[in-house]
């Protein structure tokens, strides 16, 4: 089968699912990206069978020219792909176009555009937290009015935590009104802020079906990251899944109302104090920061490979969770590059044992702007409480230097 895969940037992480698009028996990949094909690796350049350049890969129409010059060459695509979330509605749209199978584009924009969702999840009776798409900053200081303080607000597809703020009384709204004023066609979307644990909930669906799940904590909640920069980001995805059979019905709901076909979505929600669950919000893609990394750890499952085989074959051998599996996100403190790391001998000789995966900055790197921070460490264990505990000690004895 000739399937195309569109990956506008040749990232490292997008070419992890192009890689494991290649390596499936009876496809013929070929590749759609802005990049020139020089950026991919050679190895994946000798797999793959054509390459369209384009402009601009999220526009649908030159989609639909690239599958069809593709096509004219090679053989007729059959299946039009991508892992971006930025890509899904243009992709959708495409696809519609060229009547191909996979998920239909209202259903993608109601994964896009976090206000939709919202009006989605609210009316199939969801629980999510309360919300308004304001145009002007006189809606903003009546949602706030009505909703109280602290409230989060954010583009309303946003992407990365990029935009989104914690506002904690009158004159934090004024100041963001000021430097971010609302107008129609640039809204903001104002919610009421959750409290408690935030988790993501990730699940596999085949013909609208959930054909797998998995719950993951972040510790702490990713915007509490990007708004205190000295905190190590962790993420633990617990072995046992009983506790969690509450969003695991909330949240295969969500992707039902949301329209879900065949895929893999990422869905961010929070226990509250009281225990209640809410749905924080939903994406129709393979998860980014490292998640599908951890879970082909706690599966033995390599899901880089799964999520295409997923959405070209239209299926999914199940899985079992045979590990807890964490990782670690260390982050220098300041400004600068990096110089050095500290800790690393102490980490090694107390779980080196654990490490199934480090990817480490080396003196004179640079560090990213989000909770990411400059490199990573996972750790797996059959038994939960021993990576959580491992996570704990790394993020205090793992140190980067910036300077
Ligand atoms: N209503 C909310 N209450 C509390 N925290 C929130 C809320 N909305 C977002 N956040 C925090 O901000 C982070 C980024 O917001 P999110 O909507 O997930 O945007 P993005 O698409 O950029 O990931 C979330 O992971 C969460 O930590
Ligand atoms: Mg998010």
């Amino acid at each position: 089968m000739h399937v195309a895969f569109v990956a506008p940037f040749l990232m490292d992480a997008t070419l992890r699912f192009v890689e494991g698009a290649a390596r499936l028996p009876g496809v013929r990949l070929s590749l759609v990206s802005q990049d020139p094909l020089e950026r991919a690796p050679a190895a994946l350049r000798g797999r793959l069978a054509g390459h369209w350049q384009v402009a601009d890969a999220f526009q649908p129409r030159q989609l639909v020219h690239s599958a069809e010059a593709l096509g004219a060459r090679l053989g007729r695509v059959e299946r039009l792909i991508g892992s971006l979330e930025q890509l899904q509605e243009p992709l959708a749209l495409a696809r519609e176009a060229l009547g191909l199978p996979g998920l239909p584009s209202a259903a993608a924009r109601n994964f896009r555009d976090k206000a939709v969702m919202k009006d989605v999840l609210r009316a199939a009776g969801v629980p999510c937290a309360r919300h308004a798409l304001a145009s002007s900053a006189d809606e903003a200081r009546r949602f706030a009015a009505a909703c109280g303080f602290p409230l989060v607000v954010k583009p309303p597809a946003g992407a990365g935590a990029a935009g989104t703020h914690r506002l904690d009384d009158g004159a934090a709204l004024e100041r963001y009104l000021a430097s971010s004023p609302p107008r129609p066609g640039a809204p903001v979307l104002c919610e009421e802020f959750l409290r408690g644990e935030e988790h993501s909930f990730d699940a596999v669906f085949v013909d609208g079906r959930r054909a797998f799940w998995s719950v993951s904590r972040y510790l702490p909640s990713a915007l509490t990251v990007v708004e205190n920069p000295w905190i190590q980001w962790c993420v633990l995805l617990p072995r046992e899944l009983d506790r969690y059979e509450p969003i695991r019905d909330v949240g295969t709901r969500a992707l039902e109302a949301l329209g879900l076909t065949t895929g893999i979505a990422h869905l961010e929600w929070f226990r509250r104090p009281d225990g209640a669950v809410a749905v924080s919000e939903v994406a129709a893609r393979p998860p980014g920061a490292q998640f599908t990394s951890l879970l082909s750890y706690a599966h033995d499952r390599d899901f880089y490979e799964a999520w295409p085989r997923l959405v070209i074959e239209n299926r999914f051998e199940p899985v079992t969770r045979a590990w807890a599996v964490g990782a670690a996100y260390v982050r220098g403190q300041g400004t600068g590059r990096v110089r050095r790391i500290h800790g690393l001998e102490e980490a090694q000789r107390e779980f080196g044992g654990l490490v199934v995966e480090s990817r480490l900055p080396t003196a004179g790197s640079r560090q990213g702007a989000g909770y990411e921070g400059a490199g990573h460490v996972i750790l797996r264990h059959r038994d939960t409480a021993v990576v959580e505990a491992a996570l704990a000690r790394l993020i205090r004895v793992v140190r980067v230097e910036l300077g």
